[in-house]
């Protein structure tokens, strides 16, 4: 049984939703949370009743970066051993869509891990930040590269740069987040959104995650050719046949996953 983070089977067809559950640390990410977390996401990455999954920590905090307290005694040689990232390696694999569910502190790792989701909903209260600048480092989960591709030079270097927390309204319009909810409802809006999601086909989804990650980190040209690749691919899924089907018949599709 996992001890820092709290598993929701069907919270909403073929949706599942992972809590991080260290309120009294404002969800600090440390090593055996980080470790439940990537187990826990790679689980239902192959479960078949799984199509998207929420991820959230509770209203006051999403997660208040990596554990300090962990971390603080740690000499370079700890921290090359302990190679914490490996982990966050694993999770930028998981396949299926996850949506981030963010009221309160996101900040450092906590930022770094909705960065590391597929979409961001927050709540009025949610406070995006980089502060590692105020401890003596900088982010080692991401920061730097996913939050200055995420709102530009300016922005991510100001963050970086100063630990500046940003207001949810500031991520919205930077377009790090997709929107901003009132706080009693930021789970159920990420749940809503990952519904939606969740009712396409799961073949598809999968794919079309992969391609547009794929932007980050190929040329156009390698990009438009792996995205042609899965686009071709689809035409072998039965889900493509369901689906212009049901168009062309002017009903709902439905779809299987194969
Ligand atoms: N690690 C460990 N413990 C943390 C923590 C963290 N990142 N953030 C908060 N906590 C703990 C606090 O130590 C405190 O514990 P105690 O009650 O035992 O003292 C508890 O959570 C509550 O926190 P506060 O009393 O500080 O709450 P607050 O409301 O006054 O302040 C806050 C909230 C502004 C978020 C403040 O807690 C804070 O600045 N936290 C640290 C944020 C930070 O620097 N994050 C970056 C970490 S480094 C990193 O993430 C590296 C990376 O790239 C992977």
């Amino acid at each position: 049984m996992p001890q820092f983070i709290i598993i929701h089977q069907q919270v909403a067809p073929y949706v599942a939703h992972i809590q991080l559950n260290r309120p009294k640390e404002l969800n600090a990410l440390n090593l055996e949370l980080m470790g439940e977390l990537r187990d826990a996401l790679k689980q239902l990455d192959a479960d078949d009743q799984v199509r998207a999954i929420v991820l959230s920590g509770n209203e006051k905090a999403f997660a208040a970066g990596a554990d300090i307290k962990q971390m603080a005694g740690k000499t370079a040689i700890d921290m090359y051993n302990i190679d914490q990232f490996s982990t966050w390696d694993t999770i930028k694999k998981i396949k299926k869509p996850i949506i981030a569910a963010v009221s309160g502190f996101a900040l450092g790792g906590g930022c770094e891990l909705t960065m590391l989701c597929d979409m961001i909903v927050a709540s009025e209260t949610a406070r995006f930040g980089q502060p590692e600048i105020k401890l003596g480092v900088i982010p080692g989960a991401g920061g730097t590269q996913r939050l200055t591709r995420a709102v530009g030079k300016a922005l991510a270097m100001e963050m970086v740069l100063t630990g500046r927390f940003i207001t949810a309204r500031e991520a919205h319009q930077a377009g790090l987040i997709n929107r901003i909810v009132p706080t009693e409802l930021f789970l159920a809006e990420a749940i809503k959104l990952a519904s939606e999601v969740a009712s396409m086909s799961p073949i598809a989804i999968k794919m079309a995650k992969e391609a547009v990650l794929k932007a980050f980190d190929s040329t156009l040209d390698e990009g438009l050719q792996f995205e042609r690749k899965n686009f071709y691919l689809l035409f072998a899924s039965e889900d493509q046949k369901e689906g212009m089907q049901a168009f062309m018949e002017k009903r709902a599709p439905e779809f299987k996953g194969h």
